[in-house]
């Protein structure tokens, strides 16, 4: 579709161009002997697309020059095994960055586990001390796909200043923190911000106010392009794999947004995949070159 590519964002393009910057960073820190070092910890649910995700991640470290592992936890006990790893990761100087897999299982108090991590690791910026920075306009570590829409707007050159920004989905990992940086009385922020959740009543009302609109509520196609205002910004954040026969593989990737009756109002739109998470991933590696020059110091 002509129009559909005209408006897309190509969140491919803005990945390579941070992976680019990221890489000579990681250059310097290897020169001077120091191996940016990242350690992402899982428990063992058995999620069938955990593997793919893992090796695609340890692939994008190894463009940069980041050495990466995974560690695994039983899932019996977990909570007490993802505290003792994040205890014993902070006292190990060969790592820079840790991250846990998300969502931890129900359960397990998450707060519990990352305050045994040193939050100078903490590149998903779910301590406490770096949520703290964030309210404060102060960030340092923040959650990775909530700046990737920052990044997407800024790089884009799309202003928030004055304009209604409404985010759908209010977890601590995207709409929560994203709503926080909008807000700040700062260069990208400035903007008037609503957040939509479960419990809002009428969600096309609000959608049809946004001038920007971020999905991240985790239901496939959920939001239609008749709900969206003419020439509003739509930024996806859902991924989700849906069984298509039509595909060889028997499935297709897609977002919180119906991306083809989207295209027909939105004036730019993040496509799935190739949006959000290219970008989510590459900021994921820039967290962990930074602390490991942060460690360097
Ligand atoms: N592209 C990436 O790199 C990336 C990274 C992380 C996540 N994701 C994707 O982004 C999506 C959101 O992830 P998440 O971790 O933020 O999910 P989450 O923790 O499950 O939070 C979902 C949020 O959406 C709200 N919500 C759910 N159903 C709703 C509905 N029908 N109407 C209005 N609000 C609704 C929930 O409301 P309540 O708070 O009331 O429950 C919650 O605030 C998922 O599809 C996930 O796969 C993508």
């Amino acid at each position: 579709m002509e129009q559909s590519s005209d408006i897309r964002i190509d969140g491919r393009a803005i990945a390579k161009k941070i992976e680019e910057r990221v890489k000579a960073d990681a250059e310097r820190l290897i020169k001077r002997g120091v191996i940016p070092r990242l350690v992402s910890v899982a428990v063992d649910d058995e999620d069938p697309s955990f593997e793919s995700y893992m090796k695609s991640r340890a692939k994008a470290c190894a463009r940069v020059g980041i050495e990466s592992e995974v560690e695994i936890v039983p899932l019996k006990d977990a909570e007490r095994a993802l505290g003792l790893k994040a205890a014993r990761l902070s006292e190990d100087r060969s790592v820079h960055g840790v991250l846990f897999s998300l969502p931890l299982p129900s359960g397990v108090n998450d707060q519990s586990v990352y305050t045994r991590l040193d939050h100078r690791k903490d590149v998903e910026g779910m301590h406490p001390w770096n949520a703290g920075l964030l309210a404060l306009g102060r960030p340092r570590f923040v959650p990775c796909t909530a700046l990737a829409v920052m990044e997407i707007l800024k790089r884009e050159t799309i202003d928030v200043e004055g304009r209604h920004v409404v985010i759908l989905g209010r977890s601590k990992v995207v709409g929560a923190p994203l709503a926080s940086m909008l807000l700040h009385k700062s260069t990208g922020g400035n903007g008037t911000v609503t957040v939509c959740h479960s419990r809002t009543r009428d969600l096309p009302h609000f959608c049809a106010q946004a001038d920007i609109l971020v999905a991240a509520i985790g239901q496939p196609e959920f939001v239609k392009g008749e709900w969206l205002r003419q020439g509003a910004v739509v930024l996806d954040v859902g991924t989700h794999a849906i069984d298509d026969p039509a595909y060889k593989r028997g499935w297709r990737l897609v977002g919180d947004v119906h991306y083809e009756s989207a295209c027909t109002v939105a004036s730019r739109i993040t496509p799935v995949p190739g949006g959000v998470g290219p970008v989510t991933t590459a900021l994921l590696l820039q967290a962990t070159v930074r602390a490991a020059m942060g460690a360097d110091e």
